[in-house]
């Protein structure tokens, strides 16, 4: 491995992730305690050693994401699939620069010089490093779903808040008009009134401002229900669109896994489609036993990568990628037939049982060859009882 290529797996983090989860998560580290470092030093006072010391920690973090930056640009080239647009090592380098990340990153860089430039005093120039916080963004995989969901559900979030605007508008021109009598000061205009509206209809409700009026409470009542009901909606919205996206997601790393079992690739896709719905992944470690014998069966196993092993007496049966087990128990309503232990790290789907049935109906062909298998590792193991 050149060093370059040891550079770009150790600083970007599809690399890093991948060497180990500490060097995954020193990034996140890192930036955290600059962060706190930051905080605590307006806590300290001005010249202290407290802030002296606080000082040069924010100062160190500030000089390794410099570095970190340079390397990054410097080992850009390494990245896998370059596609032809970003085929010279100017063209990756280029790519990173104008990435999100690598915006974040020269955004880090520059956040504490812009503070120095400013010619605040040196805690307060050290304010800037807030923008590390954009790191947490850069890191986290989770905020990326989060921005797709957004996007997804821009339309139907839009409505609501369109909703939301127009009942402020009706609440504030409403209340102006039943409370300016009894309330001159606090109701004088309607933007004076916006402020009771917006505390009103996000139910945060301060209490500063209170219509006295009959109309003014009838008014209230009805902005404090339309609030609940417009932020019930809002994550509604929100968490259908999360559920989606992960369904999604769910589906496209399934199929993979689906497209690379033998047992299923003679379907096409539309059948394939049918069947991922049905199955789930399970990361499995060695040692793990999967099925107990004598207990009830309640799903079936198909192997992906990885082994696993059907405890037989005498001789244990290695079942590799491609092969399934845990049929029996489904097929002929049998207790566990056999203890199945994992032997080596493996990516398993998992077929319930009322899913089982579900695919008996609509791809009798497969069951009719788990059924074949099924019985002939049946009359096997009566062979070998016999014997
Ligand atoms: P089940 O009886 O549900 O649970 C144990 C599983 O071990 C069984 O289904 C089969 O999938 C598998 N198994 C049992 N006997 C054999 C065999 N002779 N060869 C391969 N696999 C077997």
């Amino acid at each position: 491995m050149s060093r370059r290529t040891a550079i770009f797996r150790l600083t970007h983090r599809r690399g890093a992730a991948r060497a180990s989860r500490l060097l995954a998560v020193l990034p996140v580290l890192i930036c955290t305690v600059g962060l706190l470092a930051m905080i605590a030093n307006t806590a300290t006072g001005a010249g202290s050693r407290a802030d002296l010391v606080l000082s040069g920690i924010v100062t160190a973090v500030w000089g390794l994401f410099v570095a970190v930056y340079v390397l990054r640009i410097w080992s850009a080239p390494e990245a896998p699939n370059q596609h032809a647009v970003s085929a010279t090592a100017t063209g990756a380098r280029l790519d990173y620069m104008l990435s999100a990340s690598g915006w974040i990153d020269l955004m880090a860089v520059l956040a504490l010089p812009a503070g120095w430039l400013t010619g605040l005093p040196h805690r307060d120039a050290q304010l800037f490093a807030i923008v590390w916080a954009l790191k947490y963004i850069r890191q986290s995989s989770g905020l990326a779903v989060l921005l797709r969901v957004l996007r997804r559900a821009l339309p139907a979030l839009v409505s609501v808040v369109t909703v939301f605007f127009v009942v402020l508008l009706i609440a504030a021109t409403l209340s102006y008009l039943f409370e300016r009598a009894a309330q001159p000061e606090t109701f004088r205009s309607i933007p004076h009134a916006l402020w009771w509206a917006i505390v009103t209809l996000s139910t945060t409700g301060y209490g500063d401002v209170v219509p006295v009026t009959i109309w003014g409470r009838v008014l209230a009542a009805w902005v404090m229900v339309s609030g609940i009901v417009i932020f019930a909606l809002w994550a509604g919205i929100i968490a259908n669109a999360f559920a989606e996206e992960l369904q999604r997601r769910h589906f496209l790393r399934t199929w993979d896994l689906v497209a690379e079992v033998p047992f299923f690739q003679t379907l096409g896709a539309a059948a394939i489609a049918d069947i991922v719905r049905l199955l789930h992944v399970r990361h499995v470690s060695a040692g793990t036993v999967v099925i107990r014998k004598g207990q009830a069966g309640d799903s079936m196993y198909f192997i992906v990568s990885g082994e696993a092993t059907a405890m037989l007496v005498p001789e244990p049966v290695k079942l590799s990628p491609g092969a399934f087990f845990g049929e029996m128990a489904l097929l002929f309503g049998t207790p566990r037939s056999t203890t199945v232990v994992i032997t080596k790290p493996s990516v398993l789907l998992v077929l319930d049982v009322a899913d089982f049935r579900i695919l008996a109906g609509r791809r009798p062909e497969l069951i009719n060859v788990i059924e074949a298998e099924g019985r002939r590792r049946r009359e096997e193991n009566a062979a070998l009882h016999d014997a």
